[in-house]
């Protein structure tokens, strides 16, 4: 391997260029490069006996990380909106890996009365989650609202995640050893955490609002780390690179025209929140991953989250979801 005679420290220094050059980083030369000198793959048996959940896994980076846990023998419930693409892909991957245990399970994430009706069936059906992955994600160029009222990308992003996490937060505590883990976006550096409109009711952008609501996932996991220390349970955000997906196809029709030879394979995509809630690696705070290392939060030219905005974007994620404030 070319890198296996060359020290960590510098491969540590061509990874933070990787990094901060983000085309270079972000694509497959990114994953192609730091998979010489990355940590181990997890044992192929690693989730033999373990459940996990993943959200949005009818389609790209989800339905590829539902197929990856299946492959090191985990039971996997895989969740969407649609049921008809739910059951074509607990079938596309029980055909491909015959004596896998994958279980369509059909939730809104957006709607938080569905969200609450589906995970008080869900604990009533499983003793125990190792992990959950939130990974529902879209990018809509209009302003659109959910049953109750809220701006969607906020909804599918943070509150139904946060109040799913919430509510099957026993069944990550039996479990003894669980991962939570959201999927953000490298998008996220573009924006600040912003706390005087979560609901974008006065300047909603497709793009901007993804990456406020992308944000606002680092700061939200980062949150539950530190809540959740001590209880077994970690929580952690990463994000998946630019990987070549339907969504990414319906929402940046143009930037795919243009990176797509560059644009990563699924499977890279899927590869480090399948590492995450396998191997459940050591996590500083930030608490933020990409490809299996982590990450700052923020650039040397951005300021760090100031920790009393941090607290008024948890307290108004507590109210509009109706959950717990016990944040410290
Ligand atoms: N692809 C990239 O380059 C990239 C880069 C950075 C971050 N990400 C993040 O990675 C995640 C997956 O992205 P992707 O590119 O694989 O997206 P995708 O191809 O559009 O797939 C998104 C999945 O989420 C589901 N979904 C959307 N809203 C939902 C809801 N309210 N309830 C349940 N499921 C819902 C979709 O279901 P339907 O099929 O029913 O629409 C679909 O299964 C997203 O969070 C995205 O922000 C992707």
């Amino acid at each position: 391997m070319v890198f296996s005679n060359v020290s960590r420290p510098v491969t540590g220094i061509i990874d933070g260029v990787l990094d901060r050059a983000l085309v270079l980083g972000y694509t497959k030369i990114g994953s192609g490069l730091r998979r010489r000198w990355w940590p181990a793959d997890p044992d192929p048996d690693a989730l033999v006996g373990k459940r996990v959940l993943v959200t949005g896994a009818t389609a790209g980076i989800g339905l590829e990380m539902a197929r990856a846990f299946a492959r090191l023998g985990a039971t996997v419930h895989l969740l969407g909106r649609n049921p008809t693409k739910v059951r074509h892909c607990v079938a596309e991957i029980s055909a491909e890996l015959p004596g896998a245990e994958v279980i369509g399970e059909v939730c809104d994430v957006s709607d938080l009365d569905a969200v609450a009706a589906w995970t008080s069936n869900f604990a009533d059906r499983v003793p125990a989650l190792d992990g959950l992955v939130h990974n529902a994600g879209l990018m809509p160029k209009e302003r659109l609202v959910t049953p109750q009222g809220h701006e969607l990308q906020l909804a599918t992003h943070i509150l139904g995640p946060h109040l799913m996490t919430e509510r099957l937060l026993p069944l990550l505590r039996a479990a003894r050893g669980a991962s939570v883990v959201f999927v953000s976006s490298g998008g996220m550096y573009s924006a600040p955490l912003v706390v005087e409109d979560l609901e974008s009711n006065h300047d909603y952008n497709g793009v901007r609002t993804y990456a406020r609501t992308k944000r606002m996932q680092v700061v939200l996991a980062d949150a539950w780390a530190h809540r959740l220390a001590g209880t077994g349970v970690k929580a952690e955000s990463m994000h998946p690179g630019w990987v070549d997906t339907p969504g990414v196809a319906e929402y940046l029709p143009r930037f795919r025209v243009i990176t797509r030879p560059l644009l990563r394979e699924l499977a890279d995509g899927a590869d480090t929140v399948v590492w995450l809630v396998a191997t459940r690696p050591e996590s500083k705070p930030g608490h933020f991953w990409h490809d299996r290392a982590q990450r700052p939060t923020t650039f040397g030219w951005q300021r760090s989250e100031n920790p009393a905005k941090v607290r008024r974007f948890l307290h108004q994620v507590s109210d509009l979801t109706g959950t717990s404030k016990a944040w410290s």
